[in-house]
């Protein structure tokens, strides 16, 4: 059975006063939800505060980046040891803001996969086409290649510790959602390649891309779609409620 998931992924918003007043307003919402998961990813700063607002609330708090070792000399960077001490539950990996903006290979991005599964967090694994990779057809290439590069010989973890996002680029904070066709299509695709070279057909499967309360309901309808990973549209706890009671 796949539990889906609402995630929020709060990139580099809410200070801790937003903080404290999404949590306030948020209040109980996830308490009594037992088919679903709420996680939320706040900047790191603020995953102590979240981790201690969120206890008792049936919510995961999860750290959007982690560098893969435990401690040490490794400047500006929030390792193993930190998340622990601040209570993650999950890990994202692979965003596209990461992959392209801080130029992630995928060599970085495959140790990452293993580093979080060797951790025992929950992987949301990110991946997804830019528009000129959907245009000039190499789509579900490189959509093959982002997961192979990822997975091959590198996913041990239990099925339900290892989701995966789609997130095409061009629909990230654009406004543009990709249709539900467009993501049932993709999401049919992925989930053929986690059962035939993975043997892994539960895996949970989110949607992520300009996700709001007005579209989520047509998502989650796709039988594909098993969840979403939110940006803009979570950083306020009025909007996030709509889409965790969807
Ligand atoms: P938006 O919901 O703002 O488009 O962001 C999606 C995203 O990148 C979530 O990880």
């Amino acid at each position: 059975m796949r539990r889906p998931i609402i995630a929020a992924n709060w990139k580099m918003n809410n200070l801790s006063d937003e903080v404290i007043r999404f949590f306030n307003e948020f209040g109980d919402t996830a308490i009594s939800l037992k088919d679903r998961e709420v996680v939320i990813a706040p900047a790191f700063p603020y995953l102590k505060m979240a981790a201690d607002l969120a206890k008792g609330k049936n919510i995961t708090v999860a750290a959007q980046d982690v560098y893969p070792e435990m401690e040490g000399a490794f400047t500006g960077m929030v390792g193993a040891k930190m998340l622990n001490d601040l209570g993650v539950g999950a890990v994202i990996i692979g965003h596209s803001e990461r992959r392209h903006i801080f130029k992630e290979s995928l060599e970085l991005i495959r140790k990452k996969v293993t580093f979080v599964q060797n951790n025992g967090w929950k992987l949301i694994f990110c991946i997804g086409e830019t528009l000129p990779e959907r245009e000039s057809g190499k789509l579900y290439d490189i959509i093959k290649e982002q997961i192979y590069t990822a997975f091959d010989g590198n996913l041990w973890c239990d099925t339900e510790k290892a989701v995966i996002a789609y997130e095409p680029v061009w629909a990230i904070g654009t406004g543009v959602v990709a249709t539900p066709e467009q993501a049932a299509e993709m999401h049919a695709f992925v989930r053929k390649i986690m059962k035939e070279r993975y043997n892994r057909e539960e895996t949970v499967i989110l949607y992520g891309g300009s996700v709001k309360p007005d579209n989520i309901k047509g998502l989650m309808s796709c039988a594909d779609i098993d969840g979403a990973l939110v940006g803009g549209a979570s950083l306020k706890a009025c909007s996030f409620k709509k889409l965790v009671l969807y």
